[in-house]
């Protein structure tokens, strides 16, 4: 196994999407950026602070229920240190989703005011749902629409028009005009999305991956994986994945434990968090 893990990155389109999401802001009141509870730096498009610069927004956690709740809510901390209001949701199930609505009231407070000062009273607020693909656009505005509407097309090179969800009287969302992809140049950001499944094993060595995942969550998460696998801590990672596949029965003629099958159910496990509720990052390493 080579110790350099290769990551191979689809090319950064990046110039359409950057024009498209600057026309469209003249469009909306907020933005709302949707990231992985699990990795909510890595799935974060880099450049998407500069891009929505001006615009209030609200950071919803997505997938919270395969997050570790400690870590999320140390995550909204972090975030309220910076004057940024974040929620914590599952738009599978659409727990957490009922506090949206009033995050955007609270955000938008003032022009709300601005507005019935003048008269406005019931103007419908315009919002831009913005991630990198795989975080749960498409479940977030389905789950706010009350019906399967939103499809999104994630293939490098597709581009998708404006397309506008309406909630109510009260609320539109704009799903991110053009794709923004996570950063992609950064080595330890692709592992994160690859152990969550944002990126394809394809293109990656699943044995090396494997074991870099249980680097990562052997530290704060040993107690889960002994309970999963009923194994012993083991400082070399790929000793505990031969460990994990032993226990497992996947062993090969002569006693030989199959680490490839080992990795790719481990992998698979922790993706369907079979494994438990695990969070790859936490804010005070940022
Ligand atoms: P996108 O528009 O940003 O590309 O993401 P999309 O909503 O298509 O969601 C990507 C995958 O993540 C989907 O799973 C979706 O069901 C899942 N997902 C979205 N939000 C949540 C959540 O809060 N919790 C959990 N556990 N999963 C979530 P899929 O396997 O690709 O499709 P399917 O299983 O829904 O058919």
């Amino acid at each position: 196994m080579s110790e350099e893990q290769n990551i191979q990155w689809f090319p950064g389109h990046m110039a359409k999407t950057r024009r498209t999401i600057k026309e469209s802001l003249n469009l909306v009141d907020a933005v709302a950026e949707i990231v992985d509870a699990r990795v909510p730096q890595s799935s974060r498009n880099p450049e998407i602070n500069s891009l929505i610069s001006g615009k209030p927004r609200i950071i919803l956690l997505n997938k919270c229920d395969m997050a570790d709740a400690v870590a999320t809510a140390k995550w909204i901390n972090y975030y309220k240190s910076q004057n940024i209001t974040a929620l914590a949701v599952d738009c599978r199930t659409g727990s957490g989703l009922k506090g949206f609505r009033s995050a955007v009231m609270n955000l938008l407070g003032e022009k709300l005011e601005r507005y019935r000062q003048k008269g406005m009273v019931g103007k419908t607020l315009k919002i831009m749902v913005v991630g990198i693909p795989n975080v749960g656009k498409s479940s977030f505005i389905n789950k706010m629409c009350g019906a399967n509407r939103a499809k999104a097309e994630n293939r490098p090179g597709v581009t998708r028009g404006n397309q506008w969800f309406k909630i109510d009287k009260d609320l539109e969302l704009l799903d991110t005009p053009g794709i923004l992809w996570p950063k992609f140049d950064d080595k330890a950001v692709g592992e994160k999305l690859a152990f969550t499944g944002a990126v394809k094993d394809a293109v990656l060595d699943t044995e090396l991956l494997a074991v870099r995942l249980l680097e990562t969550i052997s530290g704060d998460y040993f107690d889960l994986i002994k309970n999963r696998y009923g194994v012993e801590y083991d400082e070399d990672s790929y000793e505990l994945l031969c460990a994990i596949g032993k226990r497992r029965g996947m062993v090969q003629r002569g006693g030989v434990t199959d680490t490839e099958r080992a990795a790719n159910m481990l992998l698979e496990e922790y993706r369907n968090c079979k494994i438990g509720r695990i969070t790859l990052e936490k804010p005070e390493e940022i």
